[in-house]
């Protein structure tokens, strides 16, 4: 189904997820979660929301990208965010993104907020696109080989989605 029309579902995270997400997680990331993380984030705090992206493709309902995220107060962070390699550039991630601001948004957040490596020129080119800009850095802030992060946020998150999709959802 890679690069057709197929279906992608966003859906929250459950217990069953955990082994393709953290797959996903490995082959993505320097510094994946424990799988541990992922079962605190699941059941013991309530600021936190964990979603997947699912497609019925050649296997049914395969999980092929998730997005974590923090409400705290008007403030939404974006906490981890991956799409498999093989479905990567097709508009999954923005998809798992946009969905997480919507729903932000309807919990009445203001502002959304994340950091990221800064040689991470793909994650940067996605968040310059939903209209978030760099606010700072955080210097040595990744612990396997010291890099650097920079801190993006984008304010005024409900003029922002009623800007970018007037009032449909
Ligand atoms: C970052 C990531 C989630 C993007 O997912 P994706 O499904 O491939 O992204 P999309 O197809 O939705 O692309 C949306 C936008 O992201 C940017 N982008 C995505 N892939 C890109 C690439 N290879 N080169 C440049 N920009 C890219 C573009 O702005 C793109 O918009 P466009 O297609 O109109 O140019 C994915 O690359 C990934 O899992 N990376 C590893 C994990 C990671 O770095 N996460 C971010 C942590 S802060």
């Amino acid at each position: 189904m890679r690069g057709e029309t197929a279906e992608i579902l966003i859906r929250k995270m459950s217990f069953d997820d955990l082994p393709v997400v953290l797959q996903i997680d490995r082959m993505s990331f320097p510094l994946p979660w424990p799988e541990r993380s992922y079962r605190y984030e699941l059941t013991k705090n309530p600021a936190s929301s964990l979603l997947v992206a699912e497609i019925d493709g050649i296997v049914p309902n395969e999980v092929i990208g998730f997005i974590g995220c923090w409400l705290i107060a008007d403030e939404v962070h974006i906490s981890t965010i991956a799409v498999h390699p093989y479905y990567r550039r097709q508009g999954v991630g923005e998809k798992l993104l946009l969905t997480v601001l919507g729903w932000a948004v309807d919990q009445g957040a203001q502002i959304a907020t994340l950091e990221v490596r800064v040689s991470n020129h793909i994650a940067i080119d996605l968040y310059r696109k939903q209209g978030f800009i760099i606010e700072g850095k955080k210097t040595g802030y990744y612990r396997d080989n010291n890099e650097d992060a920079y801190q993006m946020i984008l304010e005024g998150l409900p003029d922002w989605y009623l800007e970018r999709f007037g009032g449909d959802r």
